[in-house]
Order: structure tokens, then sequence, then C-alpha cells
């Protein structure tokens, strides 16, 4: 079923894939792959957690502040251009993407309040030819209706050394047992929270890429989005 596009386009139907997981197990490149194949537009729904976690940080709000959370939350001018993302029009990516920044987002994401004000925003992405969202609850809440549903994922120990590997060749000097444990203790508090848990959808096709190449992957994944949004549009 395809969710009604919002604003002038509601009278047609836009097909949304939901693609959820840790974070390291490759869907936030299985997921770009998919929308850049499809042309369809794509939500990075963590990067909107790590934006709050950055303004609570930048303008020292304790995680305890709920009240001015959600004030922030609710007032992020957050645009989306192909895969870069913009803070009052401002690329923000090379700040939001570092290790401190996701330990920062899944601190602020487990408040109710905070999830429930950014869940329009998001839902008001789905728009034609089509999206592509890609996050924790993607499937399981944000858009519970979507046509298509993956939940990937790979052991810890798979996603710290590929972690590992990406932030050297980048010049950071890491140590891979802190990235362990530290993929293990963000995985315990995004699996264990009370609102929109990081669980695979009852409906989602699971896919385990620990022993997998990432292409192999968006292969197999853009194979199984075809069919099934070819079964949606039928
Ligand atoms: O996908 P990511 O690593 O950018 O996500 C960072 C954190 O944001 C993640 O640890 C939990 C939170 N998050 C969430 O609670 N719900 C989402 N849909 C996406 C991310």
């Amino acid at each position: 079923m395809s969710l009604p596009a919002p604003g002038p386009e509601r009278t047609a139907t836009v097909p949304v894939i939901a693609i959820d997981g840790p974070g390291g197990s490759g869907k936030g490149t299985v997921s770009t792959a998919l929308a850049a194949e499809l042309g369809f537009h794509y939500l990075d729904s963590g990067a909107l957690y790590r934006i709050l976690g950055y303004l609570a940080w930048a303008n020292n709000v304790a995680l305890s502040d709920e009240k001015t959370l959600v004030r922030l939350s609710a007032g992020m001018q957050v645009e989306f251009r192909k895969t870069e993302v913009f803070l009052d029009g401002r690329p923000i990516g090379d700040v939001i993407r570092t290790e401190e920044a996701g330990k920062r987002a899944s601190l602020v994401s487990p408040i109710p309040a905070v999830r429930e004000t950014l869940l329009g925003w998001q839902r008001n992405q789905a728009r034609l030819p089509g999206l592509v969202a890609d996050g924790r609850d993607m499937g399981t809440v944000v858009f519970a209706q979507a046509d298509c549903k993956f939940f990937i994922t790979a052991s810890a120990r798979a996603r710290a050394e590929r972690r590992f590997k990406q932030l050297r060749e980048k010049g950071f000097n890491v140590n891979i047992l802190q990235l362990f444990e530290e993929i293990r203790e963000r995985d315990a508090r995004d699996e264990n929270r009370a609102v929109s848990p990081l669980k695979p959808a009852e409906d989602a096709v699971i896919l385990d890429t620990t022993n997998l190449e990432i292409q192999e992957v968006v292969v197999e994944v853009l194979d199984r989005v075809k069919r099934c949004l070819g079964d949606s549009s039928g």
C-alpha cells in the first residue's frame, strides 16, 4: 500500500521504501544507492537526531531538559538535497557524522515528545516520485504502511571493523576495541528504549550483511524493491 502524497500531489500515491537497522550495518550506503538508482527522495532520519544532539550540545542544553529539547527539535530548519543535509541552509554533514555526534543522537532520541515532534516532518518527506527512508523505526512507526521494508544488520564486530577502516581511511587515529564497545552501547540503548526501539517490522525482509560486500547487498535490495514496487502498484 502506498501513502497519500502530502500537499498538491495528494491525489497520487507515493511509494515508500523503509530501511532500518543498527549503525554501521550498511543501511546508509544501501539507502543512498537505492534512492539514486530509483530517482527517489532520501530521508536520513538519523541526521535529525544527530542535529538535535548537536544543537543541545552547542546550546549547553542538558539531556534532562526535555522542554528545551522539544523546542529545539520543533524549530530545526533541516533540508536534504540528495544525500547532503543542511541546517538553516548551511551544510552540517561533517559536524554530525562523528562518533560523538552519534552517541549524542542516541541519547536524545529516546525522549517520546522529541520523537513525536519529528514525526510529522518525517512523514512529509514522502513525495513523488517516491521516498527511501533510512533509520531505526521507519518500517515500524514512521512509515508503518511502507510498500517495501528492509532490516539490514551485521554483527557488532563486523560493524566495528567497517567503521575502523572508514575512519582510518579518513586519517583518524581510532581504537577498534573502543569502537566495538561504543557500538554495543549504542545498540543496547536503541534496542531497549521504551518508544520506537530498534527492531525489525514484522513484514520486513531481514538481511544480515556480516559476510557480504555492500555492493552485493545493494544489488539484492534493488532486485527485491523492483519486485515489491511492481506488486504494490499492480
Ligand atoms: O543512523 P544513525 O547512526 O545516524 O542514528 C543516530 C542515532 O539516532 C541512533 O543511535 C538512534 C537515533 N535514531 C533514532 O532513534 N531513530 C531513527 N529513526 C534514526 C536514528
